[in-house]
């Protein structure tokens, strides 16, 4: 056997003939940004989430240092973080020349860890830009809660939790702003690079849509100094194509983590409960065990992540968690050969 930890082609063969009149409504059209496909998928996206404004971009990196900046998140500004994830939150803060400010994650979630952030405000901070980690929802409400109480910004970092929920809610619902990432490997991915931010608040949507055209406001007028930060059409079109089988994809990994859950000890899980599982992943003090009896049976994996956004000592759970954690393929078209070969090969370790 050799099982890839993600093979995206199985997925567009299976979408074949969808995809390629998606994709020739597009060049027949001649309007390759700005159309049809693009306006379609802010809507359905939108409608899909309960969210009131989807506004499309390049990226979720631009969505977040967009986020940052229609919030006017500056010089000196602080924004809490998590000490565990992925960079670009971090970097989109020092880029607003704001300062980052990290609080600890759970161990058992990977997600931040709600107990410590009352104690990293100060009068400098303005925002708290939490991830849903892997897929799994982050104490959103308590942060919502901390953040009206403290009069601070919630920026939700969701481009790991497409069609995640907390209490009936989509994830997305609960930030002032929320960003989704629609990069090719993502529970709702494009061909190439894709981002949006949703929010419920009509004036931080037309903000939004005036920084990534180039400032430009509704009448033409260049108001501000913009910048061009958009989904194509291409890419709109496939992710209209592909929204409408979010859920059931969301489903198929779903199953996929309990086959593995099944067999694996509590010790070696991390909380998945209402995840999305964007990743599976094991954690254990001698994963590299595990890596390589899987390697050597054909088996891929990967890490998310092997390093932490601070490394100072005052973040013991992100420190172990870089070196403990390690993901298993849980992308939705592993076959159920594939998946019982992988929990066989669990099993023997
Ligand atoms: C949590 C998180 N935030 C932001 C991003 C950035 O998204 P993009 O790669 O589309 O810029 C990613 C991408 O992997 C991510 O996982």
């Amino acid at each position: 056997m050799n099982i890839p930890f993600f093979d995206l082609t199985r997925q567009t063969i299976s979408l074949q003939e969808e995809l390629d009149s998606a994709y020739g409504r597009v060049l027949k059209s001649g309007r390759y940004i700005g159309g049809e496909e693009v306006e379609r998928f802010e809507h359905d996206f939108a409608q899909y989430l309960g969210a009131n404004h989807c506004v499309s971009c390049a990226n979720g990196t631009d969505a977040i240092e967009m986020s940052l900046e229609v919030l006017g998140i500056g010089p000196g500004d602080e924004v809490i973080l998590p000490a565990f994830g992925w960079i670009s939150g971090k970097h989109a803060v020092q880029r607003a020349e704001a300062i980052p400010v990290f609080v600890d994650v759970e161990g058992h979630t990977g997600n931040m860890d709600v107990s410590l952030i009352e104690a990293a405000i100060t009068p400098k901070t303005k925002a708290i830009m939490p991830t849903h980690l892997y897929g799994k929802p982050c104490a959103i409400v308590e942060l919502r809660n901390i953040c009206d109480k403290n009069q601070l910004y919630l920026v939700e970092d969701c481009a790991q939790a497409h069609g995640a929920e907390v209490e009936g809610r989509k994830v997305g619902n609960f930030g002032d702003l929320s960003v989704f990432s629609f990069y090719p490997t993502k529970n709702l991915g494009c061909f190439g690079d894709g981002g949006a931010l949703v929010t419920n608040n009509g004036d931080l949507a037309e903000s939004l849509r005036r920084l990534k055209n180039y400032g430009k406001d509704s009448a033409g007028s260049f108001t501000q100094p913009g910048r061009n930060s958009r989904l194509d059409e291409l890419q709109a079109a496939i992710l209209n194509v592909k929204l409408s089988y979010l859920d059931q994809w969301n489903s198929r990994r779903k199953e996929i983590a309990s086959s593995y859950s099944t067999i694996l000890s509590n010790n070696l899980l991390l909380d998945s409960s209402n995840s999305v599982n964007y990743q599976f992943v094991l954690n254990h003090d001698q994963r590299e065990v595990f890596r390589s009896h899987l390697a050597k049976s054909g088996v891929s994996t990967e890490l998310h992540y092997n390093f932490i956004l601070n490394s100072s000592s005052e973040f013991p759970n992100a420190a172990k968690l870089s070196e403990q954690v390690m993901s298993l393929p849980v992308f939705p078209e592993l076959t159920t050969q594939e998946l019982s070969y992988i929990c066989e090969q669990l099993k023997q370790i």
